[in-house]
């Protein structure tokens, strides 16, 4: 089977993504662990969602030379685990996805990599640099997850369906400087600034979500394993997916030197299109900010 989908991780989240891969019957999938028989125990349970009609299958393996032939990689790998933020145990998941990264260069240069291991802007900007793939080959799934928190907390707040909140964005850094978008939001074709009196309370909703949500389980799943799915399937199927997603900046909204979220049309090859949308003098400021927040954190990592 030469897989054209690998996931290297295969906790929670990748093997959330894994099976939403192969109940969709979407393509072949391989499933890579530095514990062998972490991937082949999520290969044999997910064996058992394959469609019957479906031609595809599943394998697990702790050998990276197996990723040959891969189209897509995602990555979700972690060598440690974070508490109070997505920056803890920055050096070792360098260190990490350095050490991936050489090994897809080797196996599949050509694929295109999908990157959700934390501290997410930091590993994508490491990822690339250290592969030396384009940087529209080299995509950080996040900001999307935190659209789709911030879409549910203006629902929850406003008690009206999500459907009826359209183009809700979230940029910048997948943390605590991230920059909910609030200007061009809009809830049953009204401005949602004629609905609400302040942006703090959602803001900090939608930055806080991942810890409130620790409250009731250990981490997050199955919207990161969704907003994932879509990109790999959209991929997959030829055709082209708009979102927000964390990629190497070389001037776009003026940044140098950082990955960070940003509003992206990505297609069968990768990053089709940075998008640069305007934005109120707040919403610029806070996207300043976080890009400087993220380029610190790669400073520190550097030394
Ligand atoms: C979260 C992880 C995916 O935000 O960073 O839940």
């Amino acid at each position: 089977m030469i897989p054209l989908i690998s996931v290297v991780g295969t906790g929670r989240v990748g093997s959330s993504i894994a099976f939403l891969c192969v109940s969709n019957a979407l393509d072949d999938v391989l499933l890579v662990n530095r514990t062998k028989d972490k991937a082949l125990g999520e290969s044999l349970d997910i064996s058992s969602a394959i469609p019957s009609n479906s031609k595809f299958s599943i394998r697990g393996t702790d050998d990276y030379s197996e990723l040959v032939g891969s189209d897509v990689v995602v990555i979700t790998a972690s060598v440690g685990v974070y508490t109070k933020d997505r920056s803890e145990n920055m050096d070792i998941q360098v260190k990490m996805i350095k050490n991936i990264a050489e090994k897809i260069k080797q196996y599949c240069p050509s694929a295109i990599v999908l990157i959700i291991s934390n501290p997410l802007d930091v590993l994508t900007y490491y990822f690339q640099k250290s592969s030396g793939f384009s940087r529209f080959k080299v995509i950080g799934i996040a900001s999307s997850l935190d659209t789709s928190r911030f879409r549910y907390c203006i629902s929850e707040t406003l008690d009206v369906p999500q459907s009826s909140v359209q183009n809700a964005l979230v940029l910048g850094e997948h943390g605590d400087s991230m920059v909910p978008i609030f200007s061009g939001v809009s809830v049953g074709g009204n401005p949602l600034f004629s609905m609400i009196d302040s942006r703090d309370t959602i803001s900090e909703n939608v930055r806080n979500y991942w810890k409130t949500l620790r409250n009731f389980k250990s981490r997050s799943q199955f919207g990161i394993a969704k907003n994932t799915f879509d990109v790999i399937e959209s991929i997959l199927n030829k055709k082209e997916i708009e979102i927000p997603a964390s990629i190497v900046l070389e001037g776009e909204y003026g940044e140098y030197n950082v990955s960070m979220g940003v509003p992206v049309k990505i297609d069968q090859n990768g990053v089709s299109q940075i998008r640069e949308i305007n934005l109120d003098d707040d919403e610029l400021s806070l996207l300043k900010k976080s890009s400087e927040k993220i380029r610190s954190d790669i400073k520190l990592v550097s030394h």
